[in-house]
């Protein structure tokens, strides 16, 4: 282990912190982390934890949410400029006139959103429990935030509910073309190709699995194929490859990269720890309305 490891090794122990690190992160990162993981996992263990301290390497809206499902708790930004530009992409006017034109609509938030959207919003959900929450909604109408490709992908697993989308989308994955997709694929014919479900919808049509981050990582582990063509950021490179290091990965065109995510290092978590900068504020009113549609997220993913 390096210096720095060792200081945050150190630093962990003096302030009674965890570690919470998104896949997307750099891979010296993901080693300093206690916890790995997709956004669901994440926010779900942010909920829980004994620490005192949270430190979130990800960006603004995992912070944010793990404040407001622990608001006692100190949350750490190692640097509060990583922002994902999606989780701004609603209007809470359109939410509201929506509100007025429909009678029984579920606004169904991405956990990709600000706490501001949060708050306007019935339930929360993220990409790996999106489906089988919205399938159990007693709602016919959803209008589904901010991410449309997510929302596209849900709705046509749900024909019997009217969906509402939202102009939205991850910059990151949105980028993916069909013709990267079939290019890797003409290159690595034996190769599956298992993509996130922020990828827009031609590029999922020509995909071999659909999944979270976590369920990507899963799925390449389970399967007998030995190459794959991994549609998502490629911070997932690490676990996949600790996991198989027998097994060969290849990205659709060049390799997709969260400039916003890459922001946090070892130094900058070594200095939140070191001053208690970067510490996550939410107003009180705020997190009392963005609390509901977390925690109903929580209920319904574990089926209750
Ligand atoms: P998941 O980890 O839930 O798959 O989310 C992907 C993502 O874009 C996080 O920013
Ligand atoms: Fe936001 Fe996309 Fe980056 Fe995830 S990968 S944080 S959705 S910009």
């Amino acid at each position: 282990m390096n210096d720095l490891q060792n200081r945050i090794q150190q630093l962990k122990k003096e302030k009674n912190a965890v570690i919470l690190a998104h896949y997307y992160v750099h891979d010296e990162v993901q080693q300093a982390a206690d916890y790995i993981g997709d956004s669901f996992y994440l926010s779900r263990l942010a909920a829980t934890t004994e620490a005192d301290t949270i430190v979130f390497c990800g960006v603004s809206f995992m912070g944010e949410s793990a404040k407001i499902l622990s608001p006692e708790k100190t949350v750490l930004m190692p640097d509060e400029t990583a922002d994902c530009p999606m989780a701004h992409m609603a209007d809470i006017d359109r939410i509201r006139r929506l509100r007025e034109e429909y009678q029984d609509l579920a606004v169904v938030c991405y956990i990709n959103s600000t706490a501001e959207l949060k708050c306007c919003s019935d339930v929360c959900v993220t990409s790996s429990n999106a489906l089988k929450i919205v399938k159990n909604l007693p709602n016919h109408n959803i209008f589904f935030i901010p991410d449309e490709n997510l929302g596209r992908y849900v709705a046509e697993q749900v024909p019997e509910k009217n969906f509402i989308f939202n102009d939205g989308c991850c910059h990151v994955h949105a980028a993916v073309s069909p013709e990267q997709v079939r290019a890797a694929k003409a290159a690595h014919p034996a190769a599956e190709f298992l993509v996130h479900p922020e990828c827009r919808p031609e590029v999922l049509e020509l995909a071999d699995y659909i999944g979270s981050t976590s369920e990507i990582i899963n799925h390449a582990s389970a399967s007998g194929s030995s190459e794959f063509i991994i549609g998502t950021e490629m911070g997932v490179l690490y676990e996949l490859k600790e996991k198989n290091p027998h097994k060969t990965f290849f990205a659709p065109g060049s390799a997709l990269c969260c400039p916003n995510m890459k922001k946090i290092t070892l130094e900058k978590i070594i200095h939140v720890l070191e001053t208690g900068e970067g510490a996550v504020e939410v107003p009180e009113e705020t997190i009392d309305r963005a609390n509901a549609p977390l925690n109903r997220m929580l209920a319904l993913a574990a089926g209750k």
